[in-house]
């Protein structure tokens, strides 16, 4: 077996992760890589939520008796797991939602309906980069066409790293919001935030970080990132669907609007006007994904328990292998950093002229589960010239025997398409 310095003891971690067992069509074993698009979850929060429903659901912050208590305890008591999970100075700082798409949605509308200083209108600029998932330009797109705002963006490197050669053309006193993504979903790149930041708050442009491929794979600090907004979900980090995060400095919190309106994020209603909860309740109407927020708590549980500087560790030494075996395959080219340098686990690629969706069936022909399509992040293969990739992306449980299946699988990819 492969050993590589700083891997976790994988085969005790498997052990929680019951789905990884699994044995697929012709007898063969699951390889799972396709951990950006959703990790697997562990024996720990699927007990928490079993749990959950059979000894404590409720409504919460709404009944007077036990369970409704109990629920209202545990929904606010993954609240606390989250801010120390991110470093937040602040519970209340941290709002759930569905999704990081429906977090990163929520800061466009608070923006949009916000008065002076944070007013988006047709004399602002929004800067966005080349690299986003799709939920990070639609929503400033609908801005945009909103308000009038300029929507401007950061292109690529050939290497597929931010240009930030013109940034203090692309970031000026008109910029309302920079919003860009920590680890980008397709190609893994890590981006270099304090630069960003520091040329945001030279102009007092407020920013946005969606941390969606972060947070499940390095240590999050909120306060380190000097941003305004972090946006995160839970079903990428061991946690399941259904819940996001948002984390936004308190004093924003207080001044911005709410988005949604209904009932928990009121503090008086009459027929003619409504005041609205402090924040985190202002930006959370209606019943809140309950369980999913306390499956996410038992998720930080879980991850803290070996510890977010461990799995990076791991899943960079796991990188660097899996590059360094994929560039042996013939026609390979990865649509990225070709190094395990400043980039996180997921690794998109190209064979020869073979399409992603022929790679991918034949893959799961032999048990092993990959992306392929653009990953919601179409402009990047724009930039690529090319029309999709396959990518392989890997967690706290991933191994090199993993590495080794996925080569093996690629070669007979090739076989099979001659
Ligand atoms: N954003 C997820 C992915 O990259 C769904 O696959």
């Amino acid at each position: 077996m492969t050993q590589l310095p700083g891997l976790l003891d994988t085969e005790a971690i498997r052990k929680d992760f019951p789905i990884l067992d699994r044995v697929l069509h012709d007898g063969k074993k699951l390889v799972y890589l396709d951990n950006a698009a959703t990790s697997q979850t562990p024996r720990q929060v699927l007990d928490v939520l079993a749990e959950y429903y059979e000894q404590h659901n409720a409504n919460v912050h709404r009944g007077v008796h036990v369970l409704a208590e109990e629920a209202t305890e545990l929904y606010e008591g993954a609240r606390d797991k989250v801010a120390a999970f991110i470093n937040a100075p602040s519970r209340n700082e941290v709002i759930f939602t569905k999704n990081a798409s429906e977090s990163l949605n929520l800061v466009a509308n608070m923006l949009g309906w916000a008065d002076e200083p944070y007013r988006v209108d047709a004399d602002t600029e929004i800067v966005i980069t080349e690299m986003e998932h799709h939920s990070n330009i639609v929503p400033w797109q609908l801005l945009s066409q909103r308000t009038g705002a300029k929507l401007k963006w950061f292109g690529l490197t050939d290497d597929g790293r931010l240009d930030l050669s013109h940034i203090d053309e692309i970031i000026t006193p008109k910029t309302k919001i920079v919003s860009f993504v920590l680890v980008s979903n397709i190609m893994g790149t890590v981006n270099p935030v304090e630069a960003i930041v520091r040329r945001a708050q030279e102009v007092g442009a407020l920013v946005l970080i969606d941390a969606s491929q972060a947070a499940p794979h390095m240590a999050l600090d909120v306060q380190a990132l000097q941003a305004d907004f972090v946006a995160f979900t839970g079903h990428k980090m061991c946690g399941p669907t259904g819940i996001g995060v948002l984390w936004g400095r308190q004093e924003l919190l207080e001044d911005l609007p709410p988005f949604l309106g209904g009932g928990e994020m009121i503090e008086t209603v009459s027929m003619n006007s409504s005041t609205y909860a402090p924040a985190p309740h202002k930006f959370e109407a209606g019943t809140p994904p309950i369980a999913q927020a306390v499956g996410l708590g038992a998720a930080v549980d879980y991850l803290t328990s070996i510890g977010m500087d461990r799995i990076a560790a791991h899943e960079h030494a796991i990188t660097e292998y899996a590059i360094q075996r994929l560039q042996q395959v013939p026609d390979l080219r990865i649509i990225g950093p070709a190094t395990a340098e400043d980039r996180g686990a997921a690794i998109s690629f190209t064979l020869g002229d073979i399409h992603p969706h022929d790679v991918g069936q034949v893959l799961d022909e032999q048990g092993i589960a990959v992306r392929v399509g653009h990953h919601c992040a179409r402009p990047v293969c724009l930039r690529y010239g090319i029309p999709a990739t396959t990518r392989a992306s890997f967690y706290l449980y991933s191994t090199p025997a993993e590495v080794d299946a996925l080569v093996d699988g690629l070669e007979h990819v090739r076989n099979f398409f001659g």
